[in-house]
């Protein structure tokens, strides 16, 4: 066996990641099994995916398609449909639909869906089948060994336990996911994974981004540094007949997993159209890495295409500490979640306080605190001291006076010139910066400190607007009129920034908000955005002018549901 040296490797400075000027970009999700109606962690793949896309788009990086889909065939699905009493295609349209209005509901900007029961996908999987045996990939073997449905994938004995069914008689199964696995012995087609090793060592080092965050990317060299035996690409067509039958040899069905990836290159048109659209970047969860970042990009070296750009990993949700599980029955609908925290403050929720690293964990008082303290709060309050009549009665965006605010080199000589105090010179700082530093984390794949940033910011204008009492200013003074009037535009200016910033995100609320502060549609896109011009003597284009229809509260404080209110009188 080929020994790989056991090291770290050095990792250049971060780069963009879906981004760059000009370029085309496929991004893509998972697509989701149909045996079983999607949870919060199949949206949560989902919505990562949607912000890297929108924000992308309002970036004006260049064309983007962003692709979900439904993943249809397999023992798995074919078991599924016996357990519900209906068939294969009726199970498959069924919750194939659940999952496209889900996404839909959730405000996923898919330009595709893809169904791996569609024609044109079956069709770009035989002729990907076929490039992979013209290119002496495949050869007929036997094939023995433990198999789990539940991942549709063969397991070493590492990776085995010891546990005992339902009836107490001894069995195994998979040391991840506790789900049964059964001895399976066949006639296959094999794909010469072993064969791809040193390719794909190379791929990794010289693109050290090419699977992120860094500790999956380790993951995946330690991958390399063990045995990778071939790959049985294909089942019997007696065991598996719901799947696509190997060009040629009827007597096969294509391995469910190949089937699947090749979605990536069905949704741009392959094998004709996909040239420009190819390599794509992927979003997925952690426990499909393997097949995204080792077999995958063998598959398409094999055929004599590039692997993907980049694979971007997440970890997982659990609820209350606990793994999701049907057999727990804590798997949480993201339909209800939607309903009960609004599509926004589930959106923001799950991109808040998903961190791609590590797990996460779901529980009703957590999205409570979250939404009602940032979006509630923090950024609705904002917005409705700053517009209230009381305090700005002619309902405009007001003038800055640089009388008030004057330009300074460094926050700390104020020079007492001014009313602003160096607090307010460090907070303009702040938000300044922010537009650079939400990109860099977006292209990070950091989106939770994209928006801790946010939330940083917001609390500081809150803080700024406290500080200043401007309630207190006597409008009569000219003089005091001139700071009031700075202080609503620094406000304003500040909430355009967040409102801006936040449109991958929370795109119903920044909508409403800009909306509010008569910001125009083609007046939203990041590449434009400036901060507070009159700061440095240029022109800003909303002074003077007329704020938007005031359409009520920002996002309304979310309620503790009825159903737990009753567990916390319980406890
Ligand atoms: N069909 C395969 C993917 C094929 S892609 C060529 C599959 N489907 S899945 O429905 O099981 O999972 C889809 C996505 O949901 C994966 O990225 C998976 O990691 C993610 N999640 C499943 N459970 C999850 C959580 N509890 N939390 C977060 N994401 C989770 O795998």
């Amino acid at each position: 066996m080929l020994r790989l040296p056991r090291r770290r490797l050095p990792r250049p400075p971060r780069r963009a990641a879906c981004t760059g000027p000009g370029r085309r970009l496929l991004l893509s999700t998972p697509i989701f099994y149909a045996n079983g109606p999607p949870h919060i962690g199949h949206l949560y793949s989902a919505l990562l995916a949607d912000a890297l896309h929108r924000h992308r788009g309002l970036r004006g990086a260049g064309p983007g398609r962003l692709s979900t889909g439904t993943d249809e065939h397999g023992l798995k699905i074919q078991q599924a449909a016996a357990a519900a009493g209906t068939s294969p295609p009726e199970l498959c349209e069924r919750v194939s639909g659940l999952f496209r209005q889900a996404l839909t509901q959730a405000g996923v900007s898919f330009t595709d869906f893809v169904r791996t029961s569609q024609p044109r996908h079956q069709r770009a999987v035989q002729r990907f089948w076929g490039a992979l045996r013209d290119g002496g990939a495949l050869y007929k073997g036997s094939y023995e060994g433990w198999y789990c449905t539940a991942e549709e994938c063969f397991l070493p004995e590492s990776q085995l336990a010891e546990r005992r069914d339902a009836q107490g008689r001894p069995c195994k199964v998979s040391l991840e996911t506790g789900h049964q696995v059964h001895w399976t012995k066949e006639e296959n087609y094999m794909f010469r994974l072993s064969a791809f090793r040193d390719p794909l060592w190379k791929w990794l080092q010289e693109n050290p981004h090419a699977v992120s965050p860094d500790p999956f990317y380790q993951r995946v060299l330690r991958w390399l540094e063990e045995d990778l035996p071939d790959l049985s690409v294909s089942r019997e067509s007696s065991r598996l007949q719901w799947g696509i039958p190997v060009p040629g040899d009827p007597t096969q069905t294509i391995y469910v997993w190949v089937d699947a990836l090749v979605n990536y290159l069905s949704v741009v048109g392959y094998p004709t159209a996909h040239g420009e659209w190819w390599p794509g970047v992927h979003v997925v969860g952690k426990d499909i890495l393997k097949f995204h970042a080792v077999y995958w990009p063998a598959l398409l070296m094999a055929v004599g295409l590039r692997p993907p750009e980049q694979i971007l990993v997440h970890s997982h949700w659990t609820v209350h500490g606990q793994k999701m599980s049907k057999s727990l029955g804590n798997v949480v609908d993201p339909f209800s979640c939607m309903g009960q925290y609004t599509v926004d403050g589930f959106r923001y929720f799950l991109l808040r306080q998903g961190v791609p690293e590590r797990d996460c964990d779901y529980y009703h008082e957590k999205v409570l605190k979250v939404v009602n303290s940032e979006l509630a709060d923090a950024l609705g309050g904002l917005l409705n001291r700053s517009t209230a009549l009381s305090i700005n009665p002619s309902n405009t965006y007001p003038c800055f006076s640089e009388s008030c605010f004057p330009k300074v080199s460094d926050s700390r000589e104020t020079k007492g010139t001014g009313r602003a105090s160096a607090e307010d010179y460090e907070f303009l700082a702040s938000v300044a910066s922010l537009p650079l530093q939400v990109a860099a984390y977006f292209e990070g794949f950091q989106i939770y400190k994209a928006l801790e940033c946010i939330t940083l910011c917001v609390r500081q204008t809150n803080g700024f607007f406290q500080r200043h009492r401007p309630w207190k200013l006597d409008r009569k003074d000219p003089e005091e009129q001139l700071w009031l009037d700075t202080i609503i535009h620094v406000t304003l200016e500040c909430l355009r920034i967040f409102g801006t910033l936040l449109q991958p995100v929370i795109p119903h609320t920044a909508d409403k908000l800009l909306s509010r502060l008569g910001v125009e549609p083609q007046e939203r896109a990041l590449s434009s955005l400036t901060f507070l011009p009159r700061y440095s003597g240029k022109p800003c284009p909303f002074e003077g002018r007329q704020l938007g229809p005031d359409t009520g509260i920002l996002f309304h404080r979310l309620e503790k549901s009825r159903e737990h209110q009753r567990e916390t009188k319980k406890l």
